[in-house]
């Protein structure tokens, strides 16, 4: 909280997802240094949720209910945080999805919604605010990706082309919104958020990676600190992996 690297004090921070897994963390993480918070997923509910304990933090916090692979519920969002906060600094693209099915039997419909909520959705928000930010003259986003966008994995790989995607998107529009705005990108190995209760009980314990185990939601968060604060203000387009050494 001393650091002045790693202070969010007066910073605005927009979390898709926010309301479990990797995004909650993140979400708790820059409330508790200063920055106030919107959460954003489809579920108000357990937005309002993780707000309420933004506000015992003693930060503002706005809960939106919104579906973040559809244009026009993103534009509503990006309405109402620009409503009540006046300016956004922070835009953490986190929530997605990543069913597992043989290729040929993904229906277009499965297709399209694993390319809306991995890339059609963070392209709208991170563009919008994105030029946003460069009018304010400063911003920060984050894109949260994965490591099967550089290691495709068998039967997910509209999810894997999607979020290799996002990697391409973090690059262009670092140099789209530069100087002032950067863009960033960190492609998450395995993590033992809700996802992993589908996994089988010794994938919860050990993994293919250099550690033999999957992350905790909390190992993401310096790594993302790192990348939306000042301390990393030479680093824009840069794809990072927080994997456990895959
Ligand atoms: N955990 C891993 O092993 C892992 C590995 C690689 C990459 N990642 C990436 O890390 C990010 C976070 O994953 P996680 O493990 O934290 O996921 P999670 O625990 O399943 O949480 C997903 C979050 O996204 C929200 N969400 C899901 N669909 C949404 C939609 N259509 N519109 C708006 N919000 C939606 C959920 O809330 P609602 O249900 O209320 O909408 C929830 O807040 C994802 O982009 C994922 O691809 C995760």
């Amino acid at each position: 909280m001393n650091d002045p690297l790693l202070n969010f004090e007066g910073k605005v921070a927009l979390i898709t997802g926010g309301s479990r897994g990797l995004g909650y963390q993140m979400a708790k993480a820059l409330a508790a240094r200063g920055a106030d918070i919107i959460i954003a997923s489809r579920k108000v509910d357990a937005c309002e949720a993780v707000a309420e304990e933004v506000r015992a933090m003693g930060q503002r916090a706005l809960a939106v209910g919104a579906h973040c692979g559809k244009w026009d519920e993103i534009d509503k969002l990006i309405e109402a945080a620009y409503a009540e906060f006046g300016h956004v600094d922070i835009l953490i693209n986190n929530a997605g999805m990543g069913p597992r099915m043989p290729s040929h039997e993904v229906p277009e419909s499965l297709y399209d919604s694993v390319l809306n909520l991995n890339l059609k959705g963070p392209y709208r928000l991170a563009s919008i605010i994105g030029q946003k930010m460069k009018t304010q003259g400063s911003g920060s986003i984050l894109n949260i990706s994965s490591i099967a966008s550089l290691q495709p994995l068998a039967q997910v790989v509209p999810y894997s082309a999607a979020k290799a995607g996002l990697n391409a998107m973090t690059i262009g529009m670092a140099k789209e919104y530069a100087p002032h705005v950067r863009v960033n990108c960190i492609c998450a190995g395995p993590f033992l958020t809700d996802i992993a209760d589908a996994w089988t009980d010794e994938a919860r314990q050990t993994a293919d990676n250099a550690l033999r185990r999957p992350g905790r939601p909390e190992e993401i968060v310096s790594a993302a600190l790192y990348l939306l604060s000042d301390a990393a203000s030479f680093s824009t387009g840069s794809v990072i992996s927080v994997d456990g050494g895959t």
